[in-house]
């Protein structure tokens, strides 16, 4: 294989080889399932160092578009768009109702009602915001050898920032994603839920103003409940928030903090452009308003994904906050944020005053995950897993769904959003779903205030689960929905959307 390099570039070459071969994959010149050349090969048809190849590979796979086979080589994955016979429809195009409001309630229910429904047997948990428990068989094996490489280190009290190995192994794996860091600028805390408390507790007081997405993750509104913000919910398009009225309220309203989750949106998969970014975050310089990126969801892209809003950053604006929780384990609760400039050590200093340090055993766990590439080859599994259970997903709303019902096709993730029209009591077709044994809950969580019936639901479950579940859900709504019914639930919808597709 010829890869045209230009040595000159400031490109460095492990990114034009990365660029050159994500174009061919994405462009189907490279097919599902191709052998791409060894690291020996390539590196010397194209006079590159052997480790060259391994980055831009190791990219590739972080990307989701290759996979490693133990002993045989790189492969490309199987094509992320939707299997043939099946016809996309996302219309997702809610009505656009800004909702102001001092927080959101019911996160404790919801996590504590979610957590008992997954000790259940024989239920088929629609509702979580977690991946499936089948997790890595490498986790024993990894964690006794992380524990033996730690030896005394585990008897000792650690700094508030978290161990520095770790945190240069969360800055390597950032500055593939595009987000140039150092170890320095990273604190670990103990899940991203404590990272966005410490963050909200840092810019915000008492009845400041801050905006939300709307809907967002209700685990945020809750905290912002507690610290008693203004609560202006923005609310989503297809393509992110919905930037006129963001613009129009941080110029009314001032705000201190917008919170956004711009890659593989918690509760509605939906990942912003580039172009979005960059305006979102002008904005943000234009009327002083920092920003908390909420990345959770990123390691579980089927396709790339443009840099985060960190990563256009020049003026310490913009608070990055990430978790392995999604990716590898809730339990071990690590998460991370990338604090720039003056804002780093007071929130080191808070990190220390909230519990000193997160555990050093769960710290070495993940530092190994990383270091011996683990890591990587379980996302890459998972990516796959997670793909193929969306699009069973998606046939079985196509086939089960009346046509009143709108959802997104997130492009990675664990879960899409469903709109359901208006006046359709979504509470009760919970309660008669959980009558069946499917679990489903309303999306009223995720909304400041009313919102609009919805429900989130996970897609990382069987396909004979998958299609058992929307089957049930389908013959419920279709027992709500009367035309008369349906034309009043449609008329609030406004914004029409291609781009989801
Ligand atoms: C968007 C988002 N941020 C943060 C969290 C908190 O996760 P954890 O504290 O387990 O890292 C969640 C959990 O569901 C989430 O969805």
């Amino acid at each position: 294989m010829n890869i045209p390099l230009n040595r000159h570039s400031p490109t460095p070459i492990y990114l034009q080889i990365r660029n050159y071969l994500s174009r061919l994959i994405q462009s189907g010149k490279m097919l599902s399932g191709q052998k791409l050349p060894s690291i020996r090969v390539l590196s010397t048809s194209i006079q590159v160092n052997k480790l060259t190849v391994i980055e831009a590979y190791s990219l590739l796979e972080a990307d989701g578009l290759i996979h490693a086979r133990q002993g045989s080589g790189y492969f490309v994955n199987p094509k992320t768009t939707v299997t043939s016979g099946l016809t996309l429809r996302s219309n997702f195009s809610p009505s656009q109702e800004v909702i102001i409001s001092q927080g959101g309630g019911s996160f404790f229910e919801q996590y504590t009602t979610s957590i008992q429904a997954r000790r259940q047997q024989n239920i088929i948990e629609f509702s979580s915001g977690f991946p499936s428990t089948s997790i890595s068989d490498n986790l024993q094996r990894v964690a006794k050898r992380a524990l033996a490489k730690a030896g005394d280190t585990l008897f000792r009290e650690d700094f508030p920032q978290g161990q520095l190995l770790l945190r240069q192994l969360i800055a390597q794996m950032l500055i593939q994603q595009g987000l140039e860091v150092s170890s320095e600028e990273i604190i670990i805390t103990s899940g991203s839920q404590q990272a966005l408390s410490l963050a909200m507790q840092y810019y915000l007081r008492k009845d400041d103003w801050v905006i939300v997405e709307t809907p967002t993750y209700h685990g945020a509104l809750g905290i912002l409940k507690n610290l008693q913000a203004k609560v202006i919910g923005i609310p989503m398009t297809a393509e992110g928030i919905n930037l006129e009225l963001l613009e129009q309220y941080l110029k009314s309203h001032r705000p201190k903090l917008i919170y956004t989750i711009s890659t593989l949106h918690n509760p509605t998969g939906i990942t912003t452009s580039l172009a979005h970014r960059q305006a979102l975050i002008t904005l943000a310089r234009q009327y002083e308003c920092f920003i908390l990126e909420d990345n959770a969801y990123e390691g579980l892209k089927f396709q790339p994904v443009p840099p985060p809003i960190k990563a256009l950053d020049r003026y310490d604006l913009v608070t990055y906050i990430s978790t392995f929780s999604k990716t590898l384990m809730p339990g071990l609760r690590i998460g991370y944020m990338v604090v720039t400039g003056e804002h780093h050590q007071p929130l080191v200093k808070q990190k220390l005053l909230n519990d000193l340090h997160v555990s050093t055993v769960s710290q070495v766990i993940v530092s190994e995950f990383l270091a011996s590439g683990h890591y990587r080859r379980h996302l890459n599994r998972l990516r796959i897993s997670n793909l193929q259970s969306r699009n069973v997903m998606l046939q079985a709303l196509e086939s089960y769904f009346p046509d009143a019902i709108a959802w997104t096709i997130p492009k990675g993730g664990l879960f899409l959003w469903t709109h359901l029209p208006n006046h359709l009591p979504i509470q009760t077709i919970c309660s008669e779903a959980l009558s069946h044994n499917v679990l489903i809950a309303s999306g009223a969580a995720f909304f400041l205030g009313q919102g609009y019936p919805a429900m989130r639901l996970n897609f990382c479950h069987t396909p004979e689960d998958i299609e058992h579940g929307i089957k049930i859900i389908g013959r419920l709504i279709k027992n709500y929905l009367t035309p008369s019914f349906i034309s009043v639930g449609l008329s609030s919808q406004e914004v029409s959307v291609s781009s989801m597709r």
